[in-house]
């Protein structure tokens, strides 16, 4: 996710903001910029790609000064290049902004503040922000800040300098972290702890709806009313490569427990309650055309694949249109049928994926439109696509993904919504979608606020050779993806299979050394997985359920029970894979594996 360091003392700013970027790299970013008080303005050096690009662009041109703010983007709004990397500026070139989050309203803002005259040079939304103070500057930065948040929709962490008020930062939070470092005779503001632990380990972290005026000596925290809170200083005693984790042990443990917010990221601004329906404005594509598909494939690889093939039971059981799921690897050397009436969607979290790729490309010279369902922007499936969805869930760091997953079946619901609203779905029924999908983050919090139980539960399987895990309908993807996510991080054999399918040939492995998942939501499959959990039990099987309710023929059949909420059939696997995820996790950390690189494996599979 994008950083924000910033610094105002008397030292040069310049290597400082710059080691502080370094400290911000493990969370991921596509390009870097700082700005300075030069004494005769501000001045700016921005790069795309690694820091050391930018010290590449400071080392060319030297810049000196002691105010200064910087900051590591992760591409939202606009390609990583060097144009929309931050800080940002206004028409004057005097004002300059860093931000983390999103202005979920910036395009309106955009026209109206074009319509006065103002000129953009950058896809941001964060450049609206600039031109919004500008706007408001009458002589005092704070005010203007103050001034043009009022009129801002979305969440933001920002930093502002001016050289028309040139002895302070500006910083004010609302839904992306920021804190102050405290120094002696100096100040600093940061999104992470991790960008100012060199320097001090006094820092006041600020809440929503607060704003923060630093010059050398003072800080001052008010509400956006000017009114003065009083903030308790805190003592970090956390080492670096505790921060850089969130504290915890693993990335991948950290990039289960964001999803509560990756998830509200992924819907942000996009599903709209009182229509039932869903907005996306990346799609490219007109209401006509929506309605002219009679054929979808959805093309993907690994956890990636899984998500499409939940994707597929939603179009077609909600939208009606034909869908197909096809492993990329397959698909581009297949015949496959495809006419103009064909969309295919491509999903990959890295946008890179070499096959997924060629997949994509592949349908579009036979005809297809392509949609890709992308996390990192600017990757090479979201610049050749012909419209997409991008799941904003942030970087993902650990190898064996996870956040990516349960904001790939977000985005897929929002695009089934869109679809099937167009079609049959009324809006009662559109209703029921989004408001479940608002239901989500704090649904999937609760999961993850008993995550001790399911440690307690993967305490039992650490010695286990084999898993299996079953599911129907929209839980037989979630029964795959718990079996992957269990045997690239933990080397355990796992298999995932539809729970009827067991009769077939996998019941012939079943003893007391099998364990065995059944993912059980109270849905319109839950019966038929009862009578597949005695089966098991019957013969001597050892079995874990993951389900939504009391189900009294199951007493005494069950060995460990892990209890997620209830939601609407389609969103289940968002709340079930999450023990999934977990117990995964807590298996292989307790074998004392690398959980964030597994052997053997790469976070992006960029050749065939
Ligand atoms: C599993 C995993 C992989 C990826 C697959 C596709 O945890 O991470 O199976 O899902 O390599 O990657 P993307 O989504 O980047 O195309």
């Amino acid at each position: 996710m994008c950083g924000i360091v910033g610094y105002v003392g008397p030292k040069n700013a310049t290597s400082l903001l710059v080691d502080g970027l370094k400290r911000l790299e493990y969370r991921g970013y596509d390009s870097a910029g700082v700005s300075l008080m030069n004494g005769a303005g501000v001045e700016t050096r921005k790069a795309k790609g690694k820091i050391a690009m930018l010290e590449k662009a400071i080392g060319a041109h030297p810049i000196k000064g002691n105010v200064g703010i910087a900051h590591t983007r992760w591409a939202t709004h606009g390609p990583p290049n060097e144009c929309n990397a931050h800080p940002h500026h206004d028409c004057t070139g005097t004002i300059s902004v860093v931000h983390n989050g999103i202005i979920e309203n910036y395009s309106p803002l955009r026209d109206m503040l074009k319509k006065t005259g103002h000129t953009f040079v950058s896809d941001t939304d964060t450049e609206v922000l600039a031109h919004l103070i500008e706007a408001a500057f009458d002589g005092n930065l704070e005010e203007a800040v103050v001034d043009a948040l009022a009129l801002v929709e979305g969440t933001y962490g920002i930093a502002v300098i001016s050289s028309r008020d040139p002895e302070k930062i500006v910083a004010a939070r609302k839904g992306s972290p920021l804190l102050i470092g405290l120094g002696e005779g100096e100040n600093y503001v940061a999104s992470d702890v991790a960008a100012i632990l060199q320097h001090t380990r006094h820092v006041v972290y600020l809440d929503d709806g607060e704003m923060a005026v630093l010059t050398r000596d003072a800080y001052r925290v008010t509400d956006l009313n000017a009114q003065t809170v009083k903030k308790r200083v805190s003592r970090i005693d956390w080492d670096l490569e505790q921060i850089e984790k969130g504290g915890f042990a693993h990335f991948m443990l950290k990039e289960i427990m964001e999803q509560p917010q990756s998830i509200e990221n992924t819907m942000r601004g996009r599903s709209v309650d009182e229509d039932g329906f869903s907005k996306l404005g990346g799609l490219n594509l007109s209401k006509d055309e929506l309605q002219h598909f009679d054929h979808i494939i959805i093309t993907a690889c690994g956890t990636s694949w899984h998500s499409a093939l939940i994707g597929k039971m939603m179009i077609e059981e909600h939208a009606r249109i034909r869908c197909e799921v096809e492993y990329a690897s397959e698909f581009r050397y297949r015949n496959p049928i495809v006419t103009d009436r064909t969309l295919c969607i491509a999903i990959s979290q890295s946008g890179e994926t070499a096959d997924t790729l060629a997949a994509m490309r592949e349908a579009k010279r036979r005809g297809a439109k392509t949609l890709g369902l992308v996390n990192v922007v600017g990757s090479t499936i979201a610049r050749e696509d012909d419209g997409g969805i991008y799941l904003h869930a942030g970087p993902e760091i650990g190898v064996a993904s996870t956040k990516a997953f349960t904001s790939q079946v977000v985005a897929l619901t929002l695009l089934t919504l869109k679809l099937a609203r167009l079609r049959t779905m009324s809006v009662v029924q559109g209703r029921d979608v989004t408001q479940a999908l608002e239901r989500l983050p704090q649904q999937v919090q609760s999961i993850l606020d008993r995550a001790a139980e399911i440690e307690q539960i993967a305490e039992a399987f650490v010695e286990a050779k084999n898993f299996l895990y079953l599911g129907r309908g929209y839980n037989f993807p979630v029964a795959l993806e718990g079996a992957l996510k269990l045997k690239e991080i933990s080397y355990i054999h796992a298999e995932g299979y539809p729970a009827a399918e067991m009769k077939h040939g996998p019941i012939a492995l079943i003893d007391e050394n099998m364990p065995v998942v059944f993912i059980a939501p109270h849905d319109s499959v839950f019966d038929k997985v009862v009578s597949n959990v005695q089966e098991v039990k019957a013969r001597g099987g050892r079995v874990i359920v993951i389900t939504s309710r009391d189900e009294p023929s199951l007493e005494g059949k069950i060995d460990y029970e892990i209890r997620i909420p209830e939601t609407i059939d389609m969103l289940n696997p968002i709340l079930a894979v999450i023990p999934l995820q977990l117990l995964a996790y807590y298996i292989a950390a307790k074998r004392g594996l690398n959980v964030d690189q597994p052997r053997n494996l790469a976070k992006s599979v960029t050749v065939e």
